[in-house]
């Protein structure tokens, strides 16, 4: 018994040191090893999720942010209604799958999955660079996204509150000046309590008519 171990784990060894197996990514896994891999992985993901706890997805502020952050960081891989292909998209593998067609997993799931990333696939762990509330503003978005058009997507992600701001926009027209509008457009300057015109310069949707919200 033992020595049939052996034998076939000396095979193994052998086998990935000949280099017979091809890890090009324009060469599709055989059917059975694409779905050992989607068991391992969705299993990984549905564990890794389990007992998160779900914040308001709903609110609009966090669909706001979550906008924003997807159109910087996600589309080039996942897509976005109006942006049906691109360059790094087309040559992965595992292919990313497109958001705007709405996805199958539970928000916590989605969260986990954006967290940590996905080993041996380009999925990325954002959870480096981002804190759990970014990422929850991402999941967020994420539940709009399948029910925007691309007119609607392109408002959300240019002017982020736009597309959710009603009239108390216009009636608190003084306090809901251009501060609120560079936080929700810059990632950078999230802090509620920050009041200063003072954005960096290289920040390009400083829009023209956050002035005139200044001096209506
Ligand atoms: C460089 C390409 C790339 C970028 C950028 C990227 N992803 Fe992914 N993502 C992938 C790939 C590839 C997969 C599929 C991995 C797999 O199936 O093993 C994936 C999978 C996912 C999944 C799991 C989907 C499912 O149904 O299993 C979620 C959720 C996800 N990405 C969200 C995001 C979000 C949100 C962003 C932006 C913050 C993002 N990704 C940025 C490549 C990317």
């Amino acid at each position: 018994m033992v020595a049939i171990l052996v034998v076939a784990g000396v095979a193994a060894l052998g086998w990935a040191y000949s280099g017979q197996y091809n890890v090009a990514a324009d060469v599709p896994h055989w059917g059975l090893t694409s779905r050992a891999l989607a068991l391992v992985r969705d299993r990984s993901v549905a564990t890794g999720a389990a007992g998160l706890t779900v914040p308001d997805l709903a609110d609009r502020d966090l669909i706001a942010q979550g906008a924003e952050h997807y159109s910087e960081m996600c589309t080039g891989c996942h897509l976005a209604p109006g942006v049906t292909t691109s360059g790094l998209r087309q040559g992965l593998y595992p292919a990313p799958p497109d958001f705007s067609a709405g996805t199958s997993l539970r928000p916590a799931e989605a969260f986990w999955v954006i967290k940590h990333g996905i080993k041996m696939s380009a999925m990325p762990a954002w959870g480096s660079t981002h804190d759990d509330d970014a990422i929850w503003a991402i999941v967020a978005f994420l539940q709009q996204l399948p029910t925007l058009d691309a007119n609607e997507y392109s408002a959300l992600t240019a002017e982020p509150d736009a597309a959710y701001d009603d009239h108390e926009a216009d009636e608190h027209g003084h306090e809901h000046n251009a501060s609120s509008h560079d936080e929700l457009t810059n990632p950078a300057a999230v802090d509620p309590g920050e009041t200063t015109m003072e954005q960096p310069s290289a920040v390009p949707h400083v829009h023209p008519h956050a002035n005139d919200h200044e001096h209506s």
